[in-house]
């Protein structure tokens, strides 16, 4: 086990470190993105297909982040220098934390916009908005927010505050906490929302849509899609997981808390494909709307039905809870390093806010006045989310497993996960030959190397 300590502090016990990873791991990614990627490529098979990615590629880098982490005990910067140091290997494995760092930071700024977006329609939801709206006026609705900069500054900027408060309050008081108010509160109200949608919607049309599968709509795209996915949804080659797993205590199970975070993410985002998708369906409309679902179809469905806008209202605060949680934990790994560089932990938090925010402005901006900016036919909006989603962290996670596979000895990893031979070596397996093979082909199809060739 690590011998070295955190000087950030530590979770307080196995459950805090549980619900702390989960909070990162479920966001705006299970609840928001999910359902939309799987309505776009067909529902069911895609399902399967992601299961398996989280299993085969997901889980055992997850166990790899946490166990580097503790190992180090530092944030992802320090802690790779560290372990290559151990290990006698290069330096250069430094480079893999700044990637990490970077690339919470883009998604911060992309991830607040759209967090914005869920603060401002807990108000309308409230307001009761959009009750019995045709789908037409509600994508005016949806417009008229992405059309109008300071309305969208305003939300995203109350959000980022939000996640810099808690953040700047350190580890226990702060980013445990924030878990242990918000996670229990986003589950209960996730369940209500569940047998909300089962009891007015078509749970049996949204069943079948998620779990029958129909092979003939998946395409290589899809697999790769699903594969790219799997890494976001866990939180991974973003260095969030490492720097969670410099503060988890030497007596939690590694092995059994990963699995559990899996578990809990994946069920979060299936629970939620059932609700939204059960009330979609109720309504007749269509699953297949890309990112604008739960913006401008959902509320449709939620504005037809009994106590609709009430509902409404706490399937905004879902997502905005969810995406709490995993904000602070973006920026940790540049907190963390900056802290360890001398900084007070408030002054690193208001320097690392101050550059999301700016970046947050300027994807405020996209959808309004630099509305024309496009760069090979994305906007800015995409295109950050693009090359921080679909470049930086699959490279990051990519180099993690490289590293924790090939770089560290097995006696190390074997000390700090203290699990029994067989399942270290069935691990090891995995996360030396099929996740980076599988993490290769997300890649190069992200640069668009592959496409079309499966
Ligand atoms: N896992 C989060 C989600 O699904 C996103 C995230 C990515 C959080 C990377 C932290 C780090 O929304």
């Amino acid at each position: 086990m690590s011998e070295r300590k955190s000087i950030h502090g530590e979770w307080s016990s196995q459950l805090a470190f549980f619900l702390a990873a989960t909070g990162s791991a479920v966001g705006l990614g299970n609840i928001w993105q999910f359902p939309f990627i799987d309505g776009n490529n067909g529902g069911g098979a895609f399902v399967l297909i992601y299961l398996a990615c989280i299993v085969l590629i997901g889980l055992p880098i997850l166990i790899a982040e946490v166990t580097l982490g503790r190992r180090g005990r530092e944030s992802p910067v320090n802690t790779l220098r560290g372990l290559a140091l151990d290990e006698g290997r290069s330096r250069a494995w430094v480079g893999v934390g700044f990637i990490s760092m970077v690339s919470g930071i883009i998604i911060l700024s992309f991830y607040s916009v759209v967090a914005g977006w869920s603060l401002d329609y807990l108000l309308l939801s409230l307001r009761g908005a959009y009750a019995g709206a045709s789908p037409d006026r509600v994508s005016r609705m949806f417009a008229g927010l992405t059309a109008n900069p300071w309305r969208q500054m305003f939300w995203f900027t109350l959000f980022l505050a939000v996640s810099l408060w808690f953040s700047a309050r350190g580890v226990r008081a702060g980013l445990e906490r924030a878990a242990r108010i918000m996670m229990p509160l986003l589950f209960a109200l996730l369940l209500l929302l569940v047998v909300y949608a089962l009891i007015v919607g078509d749970a049996g049309a949204a069943f079948s849509y998620l779990f029958s599968p129909d092979f003939s709509r998946l395409d290589g795209q899809a697999v790769l899609l699903a594969m790219g996915h799997s890494f976001f949804t866990l939180s991974l080659g973003i260095g969030a997981m490492m720097v969670y797993g410099a503060y988890t205590p030497n007596n939690v199970s590694i092995f059994r808390v990963s699995i559990w975070v899996a578990v809990a993410d994946t069920g979060v985002a299936l629970f939620a494909g059932m609700a939204i998708f059960s009330l979609v369906f109720a309504k007749g409309l269509a699953p297949a709307q890309g990112p604008g679902l739960i913006f401008t179809t959902l509320p449709v469905a939620f504005g037809a039905m009994p106590l609709g806008s009430l509902f409404g209202a706490a399937f905004f605060a879902v997502l905005v809870l969810a995406a709490w949680t995993s904000a602070v934990s973006m920026i940790e790994p540049t907190v963390a390093w900056l802290e360890e560089r001398g900084w007070v932990r408030m002054r690193a938090v208001l320097a690392v806010g101050a550059v999301v925010w700016l970046l947050g402005m300027v994807l405020d901006f996209s959808f309004n006045i630099w509305s024309g900016v496009a760069w090979q036919g994305r906007t800015l909006f995409e295109l950050f989310n693009f090359v921080s989603s679909d470049i930086m962290l699959p490279l990051g996670g990519f180099l993690i497993a490289l590293f924790a596979g090939w770089m560290v000895s097995e006696r190390s990893l074997r000390r700090e996960l203290g699990v029994s031979r067989p399942l270290l070596r069935l691990w090891l397996l995995v996360l030396r030959y099929v996740t980076p093979v599988g993490v290769l082909l997300i890649f190069l199809n992200a640069l668009g190397l592959i496409r079309g060739a499966l």
